[in-house]
């Protein structure tokens, strides 16, 4: 049977203590890797994602880390590098923004969604992360996007330019590092029912996903099922790739 075979490998991702980071950890795990994941605040849950892992038969760790810190991103890969030596898979997750207007938008909160969303994807490759990769012999690395990149709405400018930055990154990483076999691609994602939703009331999401041409709002295994599969040697053909997942709705509209 076809199935995605990751065993042996090394995953490194962000956000991973609920919504589309935590689905992403255990479908690699399922697929076979050991997993090492960064949460900002709810120690419970990150824990509890550990022991999901740990069920799977798979090794796990979380560490708690702002990725917009260069600093504690360092710390987080140096001691992931102790753990496992060499990464095979990094996902930058971690982000999101509240819905901000260009007129009420501060120089502080700019900086913020820029430093979670964009930075910390840099971070993650800049801070040690891309010499695991090299130790590995290469790997893949795959951005969580937004559908605003394209569409430049649906959080504000500062979170449709954070994700938007993300096209830049992952096309010099592929052209860059191809030949190193390290591959980069990105999913642009719209309307996955996580704690990201939960702004919208349901009169609200249902005019959304009035709006999505399969008639549903995405799932976060959609996101993780796709992520594990660029993940894998299957993939070895994609990189520099921005791949929408929304349903169709970017092109309906
Ligand atoms: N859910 C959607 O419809 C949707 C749509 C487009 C893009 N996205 C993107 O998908 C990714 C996952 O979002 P989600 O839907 O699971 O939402 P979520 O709010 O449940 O999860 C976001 C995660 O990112 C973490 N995070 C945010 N800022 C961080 C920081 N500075 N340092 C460390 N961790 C940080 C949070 O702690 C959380 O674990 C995000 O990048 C988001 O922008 C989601």
């Amino acid at each position: 049977m076809l199935k995605i075979d990751l065993t042996g490998k090394k995953a490194f991702l962000t956000g991973g203590s609920r919504g589309v980071g935590r689905a992403i950890c255990l479908a690699l795990a399922e697929c076979g890797a050991d997993i090492a994941f960064t949460y900002l605040s709810r120690d419970e849950a990150a824990n509890g994602v550990v022991k999901e892992i740990e069920a799977l038969g798979r090794e796990a760790y979380c560490y708690k880390c702002d990725v917009g810190n260069f600093d504690q991103m360092k710390e987080t890969l140096n001691d992931i590098k102790e753990k496992f030596g060499k990464l095979d898979i990094i996902v930058n997750n971690a982000g999101g923004s509240k819905v901000v207007e260009i007129d009420e938008l501060t120089p502080e909160y700019l900086d913020t969604v820029l430093k979670s969303n964009l930075y910390g994807s840099f971070y993650s490759i800049m801070a040690g992360g891309l010499d695991l990769l090299k130790e590995a012999g290469g790997g893949s690395i795959i951005n969580i996007g937004s559908s605003a990149m394209y569409s430049g709405m649906g959080g504000g400018p500062q979170y449709s330019a954070s994700k938007a930055g993300l096209l830049g990154l992952t096309r010099y990483m592929a052209v860059q590092y191809g030949p190193e076999n390290i591959r980069c691609n990105t999913l642009a994602i719209s309307l996955i029912k996580t704690e990201l939703l939960n702004k919208f009331d349901d009169e609200m999401l249902k005019k959304k996903i009035a709006t999505v041409p399969v008639g549903r709002l995405g799932e976060p295994e959609d996101v993780a099922y796709m992520t594990a599969f660029l993940s894998s040697e299957m993939a070895s053909y994609i990189s520099g790739e921005v791949i929408l997942m929304d349903g169709a709705r970017t092109y309906a509209k």
